[in-house]
C-alpha cells in the first residue's frame, strides 16, 4: 500500500473516532452519565451505598477525611441497576419519572459535595451536605420503596 493512502486512512480514522470521543469525555463530566449500568439489582446497589454511607459517617466520627471522602465518592459514582430502576419499583411507580432524577440528583450532589469538604478539611460543611444526603436517602424511600 502506498504510504500516501495509509496517511489519508489514518487521518479519516482519526476523524471518524475523534467526535465519539469527545462524546464520551463530555459524558465523562456529568453525573448521571457516568454511572454504567452494572450486573447488579437494585438492592445490590443500595448495599453497595449503604456501606459507602457507614464508611463515611465512621469517618466522621474518627476524624478520617480520607475515609470520608472515599465514601462519599463511591456514592457519587454508584452504579445503575442492571435494566435501570423501573423493574424494581412498584410502589408510586407512576411518580418514577418526575421524581427519580430529583432524587437522584440531590443524593449525587450531596455527595459530591461531602468529598470536596472531606478534602478540604470542612467539617462543618460536610456534615450539612450529609444532612442533605441522608434527607435524599429517605425522601426516595418514603415514596418508592
Ligand atoms: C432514587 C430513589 C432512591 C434513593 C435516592 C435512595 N434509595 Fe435506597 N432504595 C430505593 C428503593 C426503591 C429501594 C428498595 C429496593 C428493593 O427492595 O428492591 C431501596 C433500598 C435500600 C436499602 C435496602 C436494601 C436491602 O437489602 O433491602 C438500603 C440499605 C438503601 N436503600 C440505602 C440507601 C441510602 C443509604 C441512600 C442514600 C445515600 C439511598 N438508599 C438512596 C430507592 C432509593
Amino acid at each position: 500500500m502506498p504510504q500516501r493512502t495509509l496517511i489519508v486512512m489514518t487521518v479519516s480514522l482519526f476523524l471518524l473516532a475523534a467526535p465519539r470521543a469527545i462524546a464520551a469525555d463530555d459524558a465523562h463530566s456529568h453525573g448521571m452519565e457516568q454511572k454504567g449500568m452494572s450486573d447488579q439489582t437494585l438492592k445490590q446497589v443500595m448495599q453497595g451505598i449503604q456501606g459507602d454511607l457507614s464508611r463515611i459517617i465512621y469517618g466522621v466520627n474518627v476524624d478520617n477525611m480520607v475515609l470520608v471522602a472515599q465514601g462519599a465518592r463511591g456514592i457519587a459514582n454508584h452504579p445503575m441497576p442492571k435494566g435501570g430502576m423501573k423493574p424494581y419499583i412498584t410502589k408510586n411507580a407512576d411518580k418514577l419519572p418526575a421524581m427519580i432524577p430529583k432524587m437522584d440528583e440531590m443524593v449525587h450532589q450531596s455527595a459530591v459535595k461531602i468529598a470536596g469538604a472531606a478534602d478540604a478539611g470542612d467539617r462543618d460543611a460536610l456534615v450539612d451536605h450529609l444532612s442533605t444526603m441522608i434527607k435524599g436517602c429517605v425522601t426516595c424511600h418514603q415514596t418508592f420503596r
